[in-house]
Formats: structure tokens, sequence, C-alpha cells
């Protein structure tokens, strides 16, 4: 089964944009988890942006099913990482300037950073994914780093303006997970993924399935209109019934 990882980034954005405490991205987690959500997944960014680190230390607490916090290789996300112990860290690229991750993160390029980061969060006991794009270098170049899961940046396949566009990205994904299969590494995706695009890409695997998928902005939004609990749960049976064909 994939499993759905929750980005409730969002909520924390809206809660900054007025500086209160409404809405609580902890109350977030917990309705999300009633209706199916399989893992909480927030962005602790530098500049904390959305997700501060009160509410990262309130959600390790409170979160019943797995906290996954994606965050740069900056020395000062890893200490505060290696203190709170979330279940998994997703390293991701980060830039100030970027109104999200834009791209994959580049562990050739970025390769002694990624590996001081990993060591230290290993030692910790912290399971570690990497943000990477489909491409064969950087998927060797995170088995070469002791990476357990990588998750495939999706935004190329969301941002395909036509089916043809659609279809060459999802093979590129398609054998970036056949790739990870036989590096033994747990293949997961996220980014862009929404209402529409979700059933072709989890139908596409039976094995290697998918292991997760997190997925932030369409929840978030159509919560809006029909409520976060219904946002989760319309989600969720997509994946699950796009699983079963
Ligand atoms: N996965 C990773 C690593 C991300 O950085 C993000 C964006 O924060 C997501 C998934 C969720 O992306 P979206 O909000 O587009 O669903």
């Amino acid at each position: 089964m994939t499993l759905l990882g929750v980005n409730i980034d969002h909520v924390a954005t809206l809660r900054n944009a007025r500086g209160g405490r409404e809405p609580e991205p902890v109350a977030a987690a917990a309705i999300a988890e009633q209706h199916g959500a399989d893992q909480i997944t927030v962005h602790l960014r530098e500049d904390r942006r959305h997700i501060r680190d009160r509410d990262l230390r309130l959600l390790r607490e409170t979160v019943r099913t797995k906290l996954n916090l994606e965050m740069s290789v900056a020395p000062e996300v890893v200490r505060i990482a290696c203190d709170v112990k979330p279940d998994r860290v997703t390293l991701v690229p980060e830039r100030r300037e970027e109104v999200t991750t834009e791209g994959g993160l580049d562990c050739v390029k970025h390769r002694k950073e990624v590996a001081r980061a990993l060591e230290k969060l290993r030692k910790h006991n912290i399971a570690v994914s990497l943000f990477l794009d489909p491409e064969k270098p950087q998927l060797v170049a995170a088995h070469e780093l002791g990476a357990d899961m990588v998750e495939i940046h999706t935004g190329a396949y969301a941002n395909a303006r036509s089916a043809r566009v659609a279809e060459k990205e999802l093979g590129r994904i398609e054998q970036a997970v056949y790739d990870l299969a036989s590096l033994s590494i747990t293949p997961a995706a996220g980014h862009g993924l929404d209402y529409w695009n979700i059933t072709p890409l989890v139908a596409r695997f039976e094995y290697p399935r998918l292991a997760e998928v997190n997925i932030g902005h369409s929840i978030i939004s159509r919560a809006v209109f029909c409520g976060l609990g219904q946002a989760v749960k319309d989600m969720k049976d997509l994946i699950m019934r796009a699983a079963r064909t």
C-alpha cells in the first residue's frame, strides 16, 4: 500500500499571516491523522516562514503516526533534528528566495555536506530520505551515501501541460523507481501531486510499490472549501483505489 504523508506547512503559513494562534498546525495534524493520513510532513525552513521550532516540538509530542521533517543540510537545523528526533528526515535543497522547493537536492555536487548531515542524523537513529530528481547519477549517489529512502521530485510530471509530456515524465519516475529498487532504496514521491494526477502515478506501480507520497498544497487548498478531514479522506480514497487498479 502506498502511504499518504500530509504536509501541513500551509496551515502554519496562514497562522503566521496574522501573527496569532489560528489555525493551529497541531490541530491540523490530528485531524489529518483521524481522516487517514499515515504521516505528517513539515518543512522547518531556515527562515521559519511557516513551521516554527515550537510547532516541531509540539508535533513530536502529539503526532501518533509518523513525523517526517523536511529540511536543508544546514548545521543549525541538523542540530534541531537530532534533538527533536522526528521519525524521518527528508533532506531538501533550500534557497531563501524560492516560493517552494524548486528542484531535487543535488547530492552529486553537494556530496560532502549531505554526507555530513546524514552521518549526524544516523548517529541519532533518525532515518534519512533524500529528495531527488529522477536522474540515475543522483540515485547512485544516494545509494553510496547510504540513504534509507529517496523521495522522487514529481514536479515536472505535475507541471506537464500535455498528456504526452506527462507520460514522458511518468516514464522517468518509473525508471527511477526501478533503479531505486535495484539499489535496495525505498522509493517515495512528492511535489505538485493533486486529485487529478495522483491516480496515474500510484496505479503505475504494483511492484515495486511507491512506499509513500507526500502532498501539501492540493490537500490544504481543497480543505479551504470542504474541510481538512474531507480533503484528506478524498486523497486517501484515491490512493487506495489507484493501488487496486
Ligand atoms: N515533498 C517535498 C520534499 C517537498 O519539499 C514538498 C513541498 O514542501 C512536498 C513534498 C509537498 O509538495 P506540494 O505542497 O506541492 O504537495
